[in-house]
């Protein structure tokens, strides 16, 4: 979802040049590689990321956003360019812990339809989350833009942050989704207040997994360098349906007004590509909770084996003193002579 995004400029409305491409249907997804192929290469995103089967790398630092919490420019463009919702950020936004000096340029989402919950584009052993937020950025070294750095590998960093369903509304997705109402129709945009961006993301920032892929939509160009991070960021039922029920694919002028929902690409073969991870792997893939529940099992067990083994032996001891007294009182039944005879 990077393209014709990456060159939105100022309050451009953005819409989509080049051939025409959807998800689903006779422009679907497996006929993008006819209109551009690199959507028929062998790095592309996204994937399905086998937690087990990533390589740790405790070299991989956390990241460091810098600016992402006091914007420089008082309001952001969000527009509808038919694909998703997409906000377009400044380059005083940097990225600090990659390979490179990046710079983002947008961000945008991914999503599923109402009543389904399932639209992110990244799976982790094989779950789907609700949605997935993509924070876009360029290595501002050595492009001027976004637009130009999508032709070159690792031009593109992009953060995959995923989005749970939880009690609460999420105040900093608020300030994007309540103006969701303002761009229903492909091609429009409008201007909203700008906000701390970092809140977006998730709390722990040191923990993630990392590979080299693709744009995830046409023209599937792969420069990007992925982070995905495992932990998810909580946004209330009720924000997940604004994001799937407020937008058109089509433009106002449309007859038949088409929602837009389902934006997300299936995963892709890996390839023999690495896939790192930032963080070690809990043992044989427990839960703190699961491997709380085991010690205190294996406690719990113990104790219980403790407490056998000391009244088991308490009774044996008993039952050998008992023994023990019944021959004492036997002999001592004996006389002292008959005693005498047996030596
Ligand atoms: C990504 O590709 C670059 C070369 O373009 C390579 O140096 C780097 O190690 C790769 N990173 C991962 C995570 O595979
Ligand atoms: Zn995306």
């Amino acid at each position: 979802m990077l393209n014709v995004l990456l060159l939105l400029g100022g309050l451009a409305p953005a819409l989509p040049a080049g051939p025409h491409w959807e998800y689903e249907g006779p422009h679907g997804q497996q006929h993008w590689p006819e209109g551009h192929p690199a959507c028929g290469g062998r790095a592309q995103s996204p994937i399905d990321i086998a937690t087990g089967r990533a390589r740790l790398d405790p070299a991989l630092p956390p990241l460091q956003p810098q600016g992402y919490d006091h914007p420089e420019t008082p309001r952001f463009t969000l527009a509808n360019n038919g694909h998703t919702a997409v906000l377009a950020l400044p380059p005083s936004l940097q990225l600090q812990g990659l390979p490179g000096a990046f710079a983002a340029a947008q961000l945008h989402f991914h999503w599923g339809r109402p009543g389904h919950a399932a639209g992110a584009e990244h799976l982790l052993d094989g779950h789907r989350a609700p949605a997935e937020m993509h924070v876009v950025h360029f290595d501002a070294e050595r492009f001027s833009d976004a637009g130009e750095a999508q032709h070159h590998a690792g031009g593109l960093a992009v953060l995959g942050v995923l989005l749970e369903v939880g009690a609460d509304p999420h105040p900093a997705y608020d300030n994007i989704l309540r103006h969701l109402g303002s761009i229903r129709y492909a091609g429009q945009s409008t201007s909203i207040p700008s906000f701390n961006v970092q809140n977006l993301l998730p709390q722990r920032l040191d923990r993630y997994y990392r590979y080299n892929g693709s744009l995830t939509t046409p023209p599937c160009f792969q420069s990007v360098l992925w982070t995905l991070f495992p932990e998810p960021v909580h946004i209330s039922r009720d924000q997940l349906e604004q994001l799937q029920g407020s937008l058109y694919s089509t433009e106002e002028a449309e007859a038949e007004p088409q929602l837009l929902v389902d934006n997300f690409r299936a995963p892709q073969e890996l390839n023999q590509r690495p896939v790192l991870v930032s963080f070690p792997r809990e043992p044989e893939g427990y839960s703190t909770g699961e491997v709380i529940a085991i010690i205190f099992g294996a406690v719990a067990g113990c104790v219980g084996l403790f407490l056998a083994v000391h009244f088991g032996a308490k009774r044996m001891r008993s039952r050998r003193a008992q023994a023990q007294d019944v021959v004492f009182k036997a002999s001592s039944r004996r006389s002292p002579g008959d005693s005498g005879i047996s030596r």
